[in-house]
């Protein structure tokens, strides 16, 4: 065989053999999954063409610009020299890639065969290089690079045994070419799953719940703080309607809100949660429709904890209703006390004659009639002057320690002629062992009285009052309910206004509850109904226990 015939024998017979190892090299490749497989396979593989002693591979960092050693592999013996050389592993190696560099390796896929001093781009002195050569006996290295549309991957390096030809440049090519294509769908795919993470990460670390609901209202996901906040974990909720958990009151008003978000429509809304504990919870939603092309096929959104802020805010408004009625209280004080001195002294005139006329009178006289109707309509009005006089502060009284259950017991013999004629039953349910308090006993009989006739006037067909005192946390409670026909919520607001009446002229002054809410405020006390229309009512007072040192007698008001 001449020489020629030998070498294109060869030649094929090296190319068969490249052939080959690509082959396995692509069907490997499809099964590898993570960044390391990929550099070992390819390596390995390049490592099996002829003449190729050792593979040098490494990724490229696009972010620090340095290739790093991805994979490299000498005999054990060789290995210590290597780092006893570098005073490092090959693998701690950073070369870092200047950007005149970088346009060459860009350029060359296959590159030409340098020998290590060329190619370390500068990481490692030239003397080392050299010295480094000749320890892994090579005489040279081709350099690949792995590029797609001028971005680069990484690269190997193949150091060739002295000697040996170059593996067919033209197959290294399209070998070099389908790794890169590897490369780069790992790294896409690696950016994806790190930008899911991201996205993840963002979504289940804000202290907002992060919510998807179907179009006909599936709740499809909810970030994991929803246990925080409601108490149920995600999976109690995925896969349930949303209406589920709302509470019934504010449903309508979110179904509306969910159409017009359907409808592209920004709609964010407050409503209550049912939370796991059973407890309403305040949260305000914001939301926007998810499209899949033209179509809506559900909401997207944050709920916003504004449980706090609405409580708070209801509170402030409480009191703020507390103070305008001190303060309309104290204008009816202020008028109350001129115009009531001003009436009860005429007043006191006029009953005091009448009063005399009608004693001297024949009963029999056509006209005595007559004067005992004006007697008992000027003793209701110096009951309704004595009235007004208690929300004038001009007023004094004295307060005396007092057995609450003592003073409803000669209260409710005042009430009881009028409640029996109406067909109307009072329980009495006394608590045990009550505390005394300090209290004007008149003023809180007025209450007492007061309360029950308007619970008599709810109940013109009969029904019960049930009167019941008890003690806690320092405070004396007193409870009066009614089976009458309850309190409307428009009424509700209006209750303990002066002059708010709805009973027809002559029968209420309006001045009643008024009165109940001056006399306790005056206590310290508190004064609140329960009211349900159709049911009845409960007004609940509470009376502070004052401790020992201000018990005895003491002048207030
Ligand atoms: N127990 C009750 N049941 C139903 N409504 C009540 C009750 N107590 C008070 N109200 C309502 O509150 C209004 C105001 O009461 P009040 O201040 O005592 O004035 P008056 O009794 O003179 O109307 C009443 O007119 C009535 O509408
Ligand atoms: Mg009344």
């Amino acid at each position: 065989m001449s020489a020629e015939k030998f070498k294109t024998q060869n030649y094929s017979e090296q190319r068969v053999h490249t052939l080959s190892i690509f082959k396995e090299l692509s069907v490997e490749l499809t099964t590898v999954s993570s960044d390391v497989d990929i550099w070992e396979c390819c390596s390995k593989n390049l490592k099996k063409l002829p003449g190729v002693k050792y593979v040098w591979s490494s990724h490229y960092d696009e972010a620090a610009r340095e290739l790093n050693v991805s994979y490299i592999e000498f005999e054990p013996g060789l290995m210590e020299k290597i780092v006893k050389l570098l005073g490092k592993k090959p693998k701690e190696l950073r070369m870092p890639i200047y950007e005149n560099t970088y346009n060459e390796i860009v350029k060359s896929v296959v590159g030409t065969r340098k020998t290590l001093t060329e190619v370390t781009f500068g990481a490692i002195p030239r003397l080392v290089g050299a010295t480094l050569q000749k320890l892994i006996g090579v005489d040279r290295f081709i350099g690949l690079a792995y590029v797609i549309e001028g971005k680069l991957y990484g690269t190997s390096l193949l150091a060739m045994k002295p000697a040996e030809p170059d593996p067919p440049f033209d197959l290294l090519e399209s070998y070099v070419h389908l790794i890169a294509v590897s490369l780069r769908r790992r790294k896409a795919d690696e950016d994806l799953r790190k930008s899911k993470e991201a996205y993840r990460d963002l979504v289940e670390n804000i202290n907002d719940i992060v919510y998807s609901v179907s179009s006909n209202g599936i709740i499809l996901y909810v970030s994991p703080i929803v246990e925080n906040i409601l108490g149920y974990k995600p999976s109690d909720l995925i896969g349930k309607s949303f209406d589920n958990v709302i509470c019934k009151e504010d449903l309508p008003e979110l179904q509306r809100s969910f159409i017009d978000v359907l409808n592209n429509r920004l709609s964010p809304s407050e409503f209550r949660v049912i939370t796991k504990a059973g407890k309403n919870h305040w949260m305000r939603s914001s939301s926007r429709p998810v499209f899949e092309g033209e179509k809506v096929t559900g909401i997207r959104g944050v709920l916003f904890d504004i449980d706090e802020q609405r409580k708070m805010a209801e509170e402030k408004e409480k009191l703020h209703e507390q103070l305008m009625q001190s303060g309309k209280m104290a204008a009816i004080g202020q008028l109350a006390g001129g115009v009531a001195h001003e009436i009860n002294n005429p007043m006191t005139v006029i009953l005091g004659y009448v009063q005399i006329i009608a004693e001297k009178m024949d009963k029999e006289n056509p006209s005595y009639e007559k004067l005992k109707i004006v007697e008992k309509e000027a003793l209701r009005c110096k009951e309704l002057v004595e009235s007004l006089l208690i929300f004038s502060r001009t007023t004094v009284k004295t307060l005396l320690k007092q057995d609450i259950n003592n003073l409803i017991k000669e209260t409710i013999k005042i009430i009881e002629v009028h409640t029996k004629i109406n067909n109307i039953k009072v329980e009495k349910i006394y608590g045990e062992g009550l505390s005394n308090i300090l209290v004007n006993k008149n003023q809180i009989q007025q209450v007492i009285v007061n309360l029950c006739k308007n619970a008599a006037d709810a109940m013109p067909k009969g029904g019960t009052i049930k009167i019941t005192t008890s003690q806690k946390d320092n405070y004396i409670l007193i409870d009066i309910k009614d089976t009458g026909y309850g309190i409307s919520e428009e009424t509700k607001k209006h209750l303990f206004e002066p002059f708010f009446t709805t009973k027809e002229v002559g029968k209420g002054t309006g001045l009643g509850l008024s009165l109940c809410y001056e006399i306790i405020t005056k206590h310290k006390g508190t004064i609140e109904v329960e009211s349900t229309e159709g049911k009845g009512t409960v007004f609940y007072i509470k009376l502070p226990i004052q401790n020992e040192q201000c018990a005895g007698q003491k002048k207030i008001l």
